[in-house]
């Protein structure tokens, strides 16, 4: 499906390049053999590169269907097909004596003058071949790295806090400093802006540049941020023994959820509260959902509509936030919303949280016999401070990204079990109290939107194709794409206010447009204001910003 969609909106791609391209003029090299002799010329032009080990170069003309057979299979990207024509480089770059990444760049035929970092998820581990590609195609210069270890997992952090520093921050560093060189000597000149996209680890990624890497980029996209995070890593952790101790009476039963999921959306997916009968929550944080609404004094009179004490009891575990030590404050509740529950209960109840897992034994104790399956709040605390790879990624003073003009662009799923949405007002709040600034000022150059309905970093029942990845384009239109609203911002001044989000039938492109909605920076939210007319919700313009 998705390389379907790209070669639809390939027109829509020479579009993108010529008219945001005021700054950045199109190189397009007269010749194929040309461009492939170039490509190949690059690794003896690349000998000089410090710490660095060029495995191969090659030209890869557009439709290549790239195949990876040494890539850890954890990380099921066994292939990936590019659309453009493009000098593909792969490399090692050693980052201390006992620790380095891999990292890869592709070089379109057709430059913009752009240069990108895409990012990584989870705790892998995994060049995401699939936003390579994605950017690649709209001609950017392109880099990905594995940050500094192979595969899903965190067993390359056990005895080398070196690999556990190239997760915090030093592969994606790295990975741009080396890949700008690698860019500006393939192409003779130097790019004209640079950019990053990336979501959830990416997420945080970026943050991290912004914080502390104030050059790295002119303009990041970072959605769903894994910030705060070994107070989030805690977090996750504290669901699997919610849901474990509270047994087969304690946890709501699968066939009850649909009656809580009912409940939810009566009591906050409505006209008081701002919102339409759309089936999912514009704002879950204007819901203070009252689960003991389904209690019934004898479960067996009618097991899939009412839950016991006990069952409401965890729900209300699982939908407030996380307090530590003393009563500290650790991390934000789960947001509410319909279908969050089964979700939660499938990623959290198996087992522990194996991100939570690997982390705690690998990267903070150091220790592979340490039970993660009970973890305190002393754990959480231990955790926050030990900060392993200066991951927390929370630090509110952004005054060196903005000096030099930098733009940060964030996004952040109403609906993602993975990081609550809940987490990133708060981020946004400490950066305002810690620059004494007002959204007025922080909207210069930092600006969060709400995605109603999203997932984790993409899909769920709301307008979520924002253009974040390939595989949720609807358009190249800046107004309908969160990446080529910052390449408009950066280089022509133009800040996004809203972000229109696509709904397809089905999630599928071909099947045609089933609504839209106008996404709203915080601190606004979005109110329905149309009528109740059949499918009135459907239509953007019944909504507004305030
Ligand atoms: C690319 O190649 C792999 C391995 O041969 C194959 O599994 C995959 O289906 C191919 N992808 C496309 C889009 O043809
Ligand atoms: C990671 O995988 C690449 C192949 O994708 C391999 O060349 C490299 O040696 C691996 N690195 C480590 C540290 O295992
Ligand atoms: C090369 O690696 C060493 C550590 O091994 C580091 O100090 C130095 O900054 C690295 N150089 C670059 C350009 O990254
Ligand atoms: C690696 O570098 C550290 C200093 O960063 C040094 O203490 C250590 O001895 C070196 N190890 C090896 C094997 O060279
Ligand atoms: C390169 O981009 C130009 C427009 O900027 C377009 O006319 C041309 O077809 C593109 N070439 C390739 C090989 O994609
Ligand atoms: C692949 O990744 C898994 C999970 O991180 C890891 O356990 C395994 O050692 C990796 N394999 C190789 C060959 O690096
Ligand atoms: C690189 O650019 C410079 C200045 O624009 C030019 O003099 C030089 O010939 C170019 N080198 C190559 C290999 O094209
Ligand atoms: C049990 O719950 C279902 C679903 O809410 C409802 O349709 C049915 O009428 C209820 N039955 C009784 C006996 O209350
Ligand atoms: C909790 O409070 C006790 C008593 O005031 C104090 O000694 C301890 O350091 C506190 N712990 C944390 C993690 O703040
Ligand atoms: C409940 O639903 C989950 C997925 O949401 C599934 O894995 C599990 O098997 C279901 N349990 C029962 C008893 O059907
Ligand atoms: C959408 O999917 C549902 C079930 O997944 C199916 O019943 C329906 O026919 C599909 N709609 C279209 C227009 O294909
Ligand atoms: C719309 O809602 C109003 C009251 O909220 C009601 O009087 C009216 O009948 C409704 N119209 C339709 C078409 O449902």
């Amino acid at each position: 499906m998705r390389i379907r969609q790209f070669a639809a909106t390939l027109a829509s791609c020479l579009w993108f390049s010529s008219s945001l391209s005021q700054a950045a003029t199109t190189t397009t090299t007269t010749t194929t053999t040309t461009f492939e002799q170039q490509c190949s010329q690059l690794s003896s032009q690349l000998l000089g590169l410090e710490n660095a080990t060029v495995w191969f170069t090659e030209y890869v003309a557009g439709g290549t269907n790239l195949t990876f057979p040494q890539n850890n299979v954890t990380c099921a990207r066994p292939s990936q097909v590019v659309d453009v024509d493009l000098c593909r480089v792969a490399l090692y770059v050693a980052t201390s004596n006992r620790s380095g990444i891999s990292m890869e760049a592709w070089l379109p035929m057709n430059w913009t003058g752009r240069f990108l970092s895409t990012g990584n998820g989870g705790i892998s581990g995994c060049i995401q071949y699939e936003d390579m590609a994605y950017t690649v195609g709209l001609g950017f210069a392109t880099v990905g790295a594995n940050n500094g270890h192979n595969g899903t997992g965190g067993h390359a952090f056990l005895d080398n806090p070196d690999v556990v520093t190239d997760f915090g921050w030093r592969s994606i560093h790295t990975n741009v400093v080396v890949g700008k060189q690698i860019t500006n000597t393939f192409y003779n000149r130097t790019y004209t802006k640079s950019y990053y996209l990336g979501c959830s680890t990416g997420g945080r990624q970026g943050f991290k540049s912004a914080q502390a890497f104030p050059d790295d980029f002119d303009g990041v996209v970072a959605g769903s941020p894994a910030i705060r995070f070994n107070a989030l890593t805690s977090w996750s952790g504290n669901f699997y023994p919610i849901i474990r101790d509270a047994g087969a009476q304690g946890f709501p039963a699968n066939t009850t959820w649909e009656a809580i999921d009912a409940a939810i959306l009566a009591q906050c997916d409505t006209a008081a509260l701002g919102d339409a009968p759309d089936g999912f929550l514009e704002d879950p944080e204007l819901c203070h959902f009252r689960p003991e609404a389904l209690v019934c004094p004898t479960l067996s009179s009618n097991v899939t509509s009412c839950i016991s004490g006990a069952q409401a009891n965890a729900i209300r575990a699982i939908f407030s936030p996380l307090y530590g030590v003393n009563g500290s404050f650790v991390y934000p509740e789960m947001q509410i919303g319909p279908t969050i529950l089964e979700t939660v209960f499938a990623i959290y109840s198996p087992a522990q949280f194996a991100y939570t897992v690997d982390w705690f034994k690998y990267a903070v104790y150091n220790d592979p016999s340490y039970d993660t399956d009970n973890l305190t709040p002393e754990d959480w605390a231990y955790a926050i401070s030990l900060n392993a790879g200066d991951t927390n990624t929370f630090d509110g003073d952004l005054s060196a990204f903005r000096g030099k003009g930098g733009k940060l662009l964030t996004y952040h799923g109403q609906a993602d079990p993975i990081i609550s949405s809940a987490n990133s007002p708060t981020y946004y709040d400490h950066v305002s109290r810690t620059m004494n600034l007002p959204s007025a000022s922080l909207d210069d150059f930092y600006r969060f939107f709400r995605i109603s309905g999203m997932g984790h970093c993409g899909g769920g029942p709301g307008a979520t194709f924002i253009g974040n990845l390939g595989a949720a384009l609807a358009s190249l239109d800046p107004d309908q794409n969160v990446l080529t609203a910052m390449v408009r911002w950066v280089e022509q001044g133009t800040a996004p206010d809203t972000i229109l989000g696509t709904k397809f039938v089905n999630d599928t492109v071909s099947l045609g447009v089933d609504f839209r909605r106008a996404h709203c920076r915080y601190p606004f939210r979005n109110v329905y204001v149309g009528g109740n007319a059949t499918d009135a919700w459907k239509d953007p313009a019944n909504w507004e910003c305030q």
